[in-house]
Parts: C-alpha cells; structure tokens; sequence
C-alpha cells in the first residue's frame, strides 16, 4: 500500500519536483539579519524577545543604546490644525480627552527619527479614540468594495455592496445565512480545468516568492501603462482613476506639512568629521495623495521584507496609518543584509517614509495579541452601532498606507 502511494504523483508534486531540478543547489534565502529578526518575532515558542523593540511611548524604559538613537523632533505645524480656527480637526477634538486615563495620546506637534534611519518618521497617536472609529469604518463599510480592489477579486465574484455591507446585514437579522444572496461565488477562471486547490496553490507560491502578500493596484497600473506604451495604444484618460478619499487625504496633507523641512542630525559623519544632517527637503506643496493600500491584519498575519518602489515617484513621502492591534514593524536598509530596527506600532500611530528611507526594507512580522485599545473594544462607552466593528478588531489590525504616484 505505501509504495503504491508513493509512486502516485499529483500534478502539483511532479511540478515541484520539476521546479526543483530546475532550480539552484538549495540556499536559504533566510540567512539574512532581516530574516532573524523576522524568525525571532514570528516564532510562538520560545516567545519572541522584545528587549531591542523601541517603544516610542516609554523611552525612559529604553537601554542606553537606544535612546541615543532616539531624536525628539518638533514637528513644523500642529497636527490637523487649519488656518480656519473654526474648522474641526480632522484627527479628532483634543480637548474631549483631558479626562481619558486609558488613552495613549502623543501630543499633536511631536515626532521621532532614529539617527541610523534617516527618512524615517514616527508620530505617536494624534487621534481621538472617536476619530479612530471613524477612520476604521471607512476602511470596513466604504473601502473594501467596489470600484475599489481588493485581493479577494482575484478569485471571487464579490457583491458590489461589498463583505462588510453583507456581513452586516446577516448580524442585523435582515439577511440569513443561508440565503443566495451570501453565497459569494468563485470566478469562473478559477472553476475552470485545473482543479481549485492546484490553482490556489500556485497562487500562494507565487506569492511567497515575491515575499509581498499585497501587490498594490499601482504596480498592476504602471505595468499595464507600459505595455500600452510599448504598443504605441493611447494612455487611459486620468479621470478613469477613481476620486481618493477626501478624509484620508486631509490626513496625509497635515502630516506632509507637519513634516516640511524638519532637519536632524544623523550618526554619520563626512570625511572632515562635520556631522551630517538629514533634511526632508520634499516641497509639501506638491503632495498629491494619489494611491491607497488597506491591510487588514488577523492576529496571526504579517507581511514579509519588502520595498514599495512600484510607485514612480519615489520623492514623496509615504504616509502609514496603524490602528487596532499593537504591530512589531521592522525596518531596515536597501537590502535584506542590514539588520532592521524594531519598533512598535500602535492604534493611531502614523509612520512615515521618505527620502533614502523609501528604499529601505520593511515589514510587520508580529501582530501583539491583547494590544486592542480599550476604546476600540465591541461594548466600550456603550456605543451600539460600533459593536460590530469592535468584533471585527478584536482580532485585527487595520494599516492605511498612502502614496503619491505621479
Ligand atoms: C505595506 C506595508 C506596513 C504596515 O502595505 O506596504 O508595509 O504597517 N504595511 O502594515
Ligand atoms: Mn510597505
């Protein structure tokens, strides 16, 4: 019986096992010091060590060798403040929280750089909780549907009204389980000859050779923008992209002017022993939000090292938003062979990356279970229509990163 099976080969194994032939003596592409540091926060036993982790919250707690790394900034403009006093602040009314015990707040005109990373930009929570929620239920009732694009398009026929506008009605009781109208069915490609399995397998290789589990629209733009070019077709118009979202997009301008011009003091030195300065020198007048990625994270995802260099201008800061759970991010230098810092990221923390850093390395190997915000709970402040939303990021992680293209 055993030799029977084994001499039974799936098209799947003799693919493999031709690939494999095919391919280089075996080398582990995992001995990389960025591989280590994601092996050490991956890994569930042992747990991992978090003793060189920066907490950017509790720096006094810090060892001697990263507080000095550590550069307290102030930050050029305070953070959503609009020359028309009496407009709201897009990140939330701050005085609401004099109270709030359970809040980690940063104040709103403060930031950090670490000295080995220059480009690098974290701004501790500017938010209010109520701002947050608000930010999240775009990114689960609005985002994720159509026109947008999300990674379950690839291989489902999604409802247009989007998951989230389904889901919610099943947890309303105006929908049941078992109606048609939820059952979401796959494409028709993916039906096709090859059985599913082989095809979702394939898929998910691809995708851990590319070490990126998201690809963003705009690298499948720019691609189909050059093959048009190649072909001498015209360009789609512009207007065919879709309107970004005026909410994020007043987000990032503030953080984009906030940063204009900050100026630190890096570790290096020139040959004359002068102290090297970095400087955001991009001119925030020309900042142009232009494509959005939402991640969101289940406690036990991450995304592997990588770089987002699919967008063409490389000069514009890209402006990263983290909410829910408590994440380790890691970020490193142009190639896998620096050791990247660690740091954490939590709910209402914007990281920021620009000038030499938007080459760098980068990743989230860990997401922190039992991190989620008080606030951000299912049944906090007796809030009804947040409970589902509190369900969801009980168990999540939401990252809204922003990039200019053009
Ligand atoms: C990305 C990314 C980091 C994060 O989407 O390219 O690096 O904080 N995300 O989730
Ligand atoms: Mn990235």
């Amino acid at each position: 019986m055993i030799s029977s099976k084994a001499q039974y080969k799936s098209k799947r194994q003799q693919k493999l096992e031709q690939r494999q032939s095919q391919s280089k003596p075996f080398t582990h592409s995992t001995q990389t010091p960025f591989r280590d540091a994601e092996r050490n926060f991956k890994s569930r036993l042992p747990p991992p060590n978090f003793d060189n982790v920066i907490d950017f919250y509790n720096l006094d707690l810090s060892s001697d060798e990263i507080k000095s790394k550590i550069v307290k900034i102030e930050l050029k403009v305070e953070l959503g403040k609009d020359d028309d006093e009496e407009k709201e602040n897009i990140f939330g009314d701050y005085n609401e929280l004099k109270e709030e015990k359970e809040i980690i707040k940063g104040e709103r005109r403060i930031a950090y750089v670490v000295k080995d990373l220059p480009g690098f930009i974290f701004i501790p929570n500017p938010f209010t909780p109520e701002a947050q929620k608000n930010i999240i239920k775009r990114c689960l009732k609005d985002f994720a549907k159509y026109p947008n694009k999300n990674n379950l398009d690839t291989h489902y026929v999604l409802p247009k009204e989007g998951l989230w506008n389904l889901h919610e009605k099943i947890i309303n009781g105006e929908l049941d389980k078992n109606d048609s109208r939820c059952v979401v069915p796959l494409k028709a490609s993916v039906t096709g000859q090859n059985s599913l399995y082989e095809e979702e397998i394939d898929a998910k290789q691809e995708i851990t050779q590319k070490e990126c589990p998201q690809k963003s629209l705009v690298e499948k733009e720019y691609q189909e923008k050059e093959e048009r070019e190649e072909k001498g077709e015209p360009l789609p118009s512009s207007d065919k992209r879709l309107p970004f979202p005026k909410d994020i997009e007043l987000l990032t301008t503030s953080v984009v002017k906030s940063i204009n011009g900050i100026k630190f003091y890096t570790n290096e030195t020139n040959e004359n022993n002068d102290k090297q300065y970095f400087v955001n020198d991009y001119d925030h007048k020309k900042w142009k939000p232009e494509a959005g990625v939402v991640n969101y994270y289940q406690l036990k995802d991450n995304i592997m090292a990588h770089v987002d260099k699919s967008e063409i201008n490389m000069e514009a800061p890209l402006i990263s938003f983290s909410f829910g759970h408590t994440c380790i991010f890691l970020i490193g230098g142009p190639t896998r062979d620096i050791a990247p810092i660690a740091l954490y990221l939590r709910s209402g923390d914007i990281s920021i990356m620009c000038g030499p850093c938007r080459t760098n390395f980068h990743g989230v190997p860990r997401i922190l279970e039992g991190t989620l915000p008080k606030y951000l709970e299912p049944n906090y402040d007796d809030d009804p229509e947040w409970k589902i939303y509190g369900d969801f990021m009980s168990s999540s992680r939401i990252n809204v990163n922003v990039r200019q293209v053009f």
